[in-house]
């Protein structure tokens, strides 16, 4: 094995919610950096994966477990450590040669030093020409490249790459990606390590080395696969979309909460009260059930195939897929999804039987939805402020997630006719209280 750079053992990080109460966000996360790989981390969003590369820039401290860069506790930033967000935080009134100096100013070195050091990275990054521009006069691609250029100014040992190519259309993304791995593969960049998230499976399997899957609640890695395919890599190649397919298999799995056996039952995904819901519409559910449905899949698809014909990320294809799952409308199994039954009388239903197949499948798959149904049912005015179920979610996600729960709670209640609800006042009603037009 070769030398380990950074090392996480048994990391923990907290953050307080609204009501005060601590939450887990990473718990137990073990992982090494080694000399000459490039890894990419997957996981749903809001597992932890930015808090864990904080943590690995020094930019916040973890609660719990070590961390050692080069063997010595890691406090603070470290200079051999940089990191590439994914918006890209620029000066707006500094010019392309400025915002790149700009972590070498801060180290106290000469003016002509930084400014030949800047040129060479500018050059490399593929900017030359634009070192006088200011960043609103660049493309978002252009404006990426000052943001990655900064960070291998300071020439870094380890660089880590938070989504930094995922706000870029798929094109310059890709483009910009090769010529990172160009200047790693050629030597050009003293980089030794690279740590990459992404929510884009493919964008994993085509950079890295090994890729390490997150799972939520608290975050921690939950699976991880070698990739020793040599590069450059072909997309298409067999390889590369047998990779993809057992990453996507990973990545159910750690999403369903389901055994080893590559099955996810009913059973295994009852959702608590309190937990959080896929983030998925009822447009693109189905829309993906009714793709499922048609040639050639007829019920039966592997996944990259369905990710193939949909114009959704990863993400959003997985949280949709993990609803159709909840509300028993399809399974997965070793990496495929199939239809149930019920999907498929979903599909072939008209509007009306489709909101009411829905709502009976909200009430008993769904707690917080239910919970709401006999909150409005034992009220005697039959409405209820959203507040009130904010509140009792906050007890074990954070504010931004319990918000987010509620709203996609609202969407779906709704749609199956459960309830109404008055974007003015934020008052949930029962359905039959709403005059309908
Ligand atoms: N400073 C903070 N205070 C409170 N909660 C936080 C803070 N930073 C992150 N969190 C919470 O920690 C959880 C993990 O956040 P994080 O940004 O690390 O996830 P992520 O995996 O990077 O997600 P994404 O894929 O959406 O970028 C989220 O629930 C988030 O709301
Ligand atoms: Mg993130």
């Amino acid at each position: 094995m070769s030398t380990p750079i950074v090392e996480l053992k048994a990391v923990g990080k907290h953050f307080r919610g609204a009501d005060g109460s601590a939450r887990a966000v990473l718990e137990g996360v073990d992982f090494t950096l080694h000399e000459g790989e490039i890894v990419a981390l997957l996981g749903q969003s809001g597992s932890g994966k930015s808090t864990m590369l904080r943590i690995m820039a020094g930019l916040i401290q973890a609660d719990e477990g070590q961390v050692l860069y080069r063997g010595m506790p890691l406090y603070g930033t470290a200079r051999g450590i940089r990191m590439v967000f994914q918006s890209f935080a620029l000066f707006p009134w500094l010019t392309v040669q400025k915002n790149v100096e700009l972590g070498l100013e801060a180290q106290g070195m000469a003016p002509d030093e930084r400014a030949r050091r800047a040129a060479k990275v500018i050059d490399l990054i593929g900017l030359s020409g634009f070192e006088g521009a200011l960043p609103r006069e660049l493309s978002g691609g252009m404006r990426q490249r000052v943001g990655i250029a900064r960070a291998l100014v300071m020439e870094p040992e380890v660089l880590l790459m938070d989504e930094a190519f995922s706000a870029l259309d798929v094109l310059t993304g890709e483009r910009l990606r090769e010529e990172i791995l160009e200047l790693w593969q050629s030597g050009q960049i003293p980089t030794k390590a690279i740590l990459v998230v992404s929510h884009n499976i493919e964008e994993a399997v085509m950079m890295a080395d090994r890729v390490l899957i997150f799972a939520s609640d608290p975050g921690r890695v939950r699976a991880e696969l070698p990739i020793s395919l040599p590069q450059p890599r072909k997309a298409e190649s067999a390889e590369v979309r047998h990779l993809i397919d057992k990453v996507y298999e990973l990545m159910t799995a750690s999403a369903g909460r389901r055994g080893s056996n590559g099955l996810i039952s009913e059973r295994e995904v009852k959702l608590q009260l309190g937990d959080r819901l896929p983030q998925a519409g009822i447009a693109h559910m189905e829309g993906i059930l009714e793709l499922l449905a048609e040639e050639p899949f007829h019920g039966h698809a592997d996944l990259p195939k369905i990710a193939e014909e949909t114009e959704l990320t990863d993400a959003e294809l997985l949280e949709v897929l993990n609803a159709l799952i909840l509300l028993g409308f399809t399974y997965l199994t070793n990496g495929d999804i199939l239809m149930t039954e019920l999907g498929g009388q979903y599909v072939k239903a008209n509007n009306t039987e489709r909101q009411e197949l829905f709502g009976k499948q909200l009430l008993e798959h769904v707690p917080l939805i239910a919970y709401i149904c006999h909150g409005l049912q034992q009220d005697k005015s039959g409405d209820l402020p959203e507040d009130l179920f904010l509140k009792l979610l906050r007890f074990t996600l954070s504010e931004e997630e319990a918000e987010r729960a509620l709203r996609v709670a609202i969407e779906w209640g709704r749609y199956g006719d459960l309830f109404e609800y008055n974007f003015n006042t934020g008052v949930i009603q029962r359905p039959e209280l709403t005059p309908k037009l």
